[in-house]
């Protein structure tokens, strides 16, 4: 393991005015973005969608810094026969895959999941990186309900994740290292900041043991936040306070970035509160997005599916990078 280029590929992910695009979702996840902008989820139509987002100029050079894709991506071509990974490279972003296989149903814990996908990982880890893979992406989901999280799932999804890193790092590939707790309840924000608390208090207590270099790492969290049916709303400075707090209590100055995830939040809310926290500074670690939804939603509507609106998507696109860019700096106006 060479952790000099880990810790120089991780703060290129994170370095201020740019952030991560997540445009990894599995085939069901972009079906389910598909049927919403009335659009069939084919092979050839999820393609050029991706090769739309990775030919926005302006976005992909200014404002992103690496793209997370799935493995269908990674292994296509556009139709002249250039794959997209290379579109990736030649706007300057940094390929990224995601390598978890998904959630299953965690026994003796109703209700509860543990992501899964440790097996042949190491052989499809030298595959991903042989293709232009530099940095990897796992995902554990933790919700938040009466009487769960369980410790049994916090621990091991946090099991996983170390083992997951281990194995990346070994493979010259940085970890995206992402305990989702989610925002779907009606909990509120100070039961979101328990929950996360604990959760990457476990994380990093497991990266430890299992000797993960925290130089060669991201960190993907949810921000402390109000559950999306909780009737109290935590205001934008609320979220940017006690999101700050927390992650100074439970992430060593040794991790070069944070990158969040946007959870469900509106896009706007998202950039606000990137945004906010950057008023906080200055901060132990470098701080930006790897949004998902709060990237794409735009895009994908002003898009849908019909070739004449390429150019619209990517004006679509390149704006919400942009205002998050500038979030990542603290340097946005509503
Ligand atoms: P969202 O920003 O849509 O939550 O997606 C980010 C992601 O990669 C979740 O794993």
């Amino acid at each position: 393991m060479n952790l000099t280029e880990l810790n120089r590929i991780a703060a290129a992910m994170v370095v201020p005015g740019k952030g991560i695009l997540a445009a990894d979702e599995s085939s069901g996840t972009i079906k389910k973005r598909f049927d919403a902008i009335g659009v069939e989820s084919t092979e050839t139509n999820r393609r050029d969608y991706r090769e739309m987002l990775f030919r926005s100029k302006e976005a992909m050079s200014q404002y992103i810094s690496g793209v997370i894709l799935y493995d269908e991506t990674i292994w296509q071509n556009v139709a002249d026969g250039t794959p997209l990974v290379k579109l990736i490279e030649q706007s300057g972003a940094i390929p990224g895959i995601k390598v978890d296989e998904g959630t299953q149903a965690l026994p003796m814990c109703p209700g509860e999941l543990v992501t899964v996908g440790l097996d042949k990982l190491a052989e499809r880890l030298k595959k991903y990186y042989e293709r232009g893979a530099r940095f990897a992406k796992w995902r554990a989901v933790i919700d938040i309900g009466s009487g769960i999280p369980s410790m049994t799932a916090i621990s091991v999804n946090a099991h996983a994740l170390a083992r997951y890193a281990a194995l990346c790092q070994a493979a010259q590939i940085v970890p995206i290292v992402e305990p989702e707790v989610l925002m779907d309840g009606d909990h509120d924000i100070d039961r979101c900041y328990e929950v996360t608390q604990r959760v990457l208090s476990k994380t990093f207590q497991e990266l430890r043991v299992q000797r993960v270099a925290l130089e060669g790492m991201v960190l993907k969290p949810n921000m402390a936040i109000s559950g999306k049916k909780c009737a109290r709303q935590a205001s934008v400075e609320e979220v940017a306070e006690k999101t700050v707090r927390l992650l100074k209590t439970c992430v060593p100055a040794a991790v070069p970035g944070i990158a969040f995830l946007s959870g469900g939040q509106s896009d706007e809310e998202a950039t606000a509160h990137l945004n906010a926290m950057h008023k906080l500074g200055p901060l132990p670690w470098g701080l930006t997005f790897s949004y998902g939804r709060a990237l794409q939603a735009a895009p994908q509507k002003a898009w849908s599916g019909k070739a004449e609106n390429v150019a619209a998507g990517q004006t679509a696109f390149s704006h919400r990078a942009r205002m998050n860019g500038l979030a990542s700096k603290g340097e946005w106006q509503s």
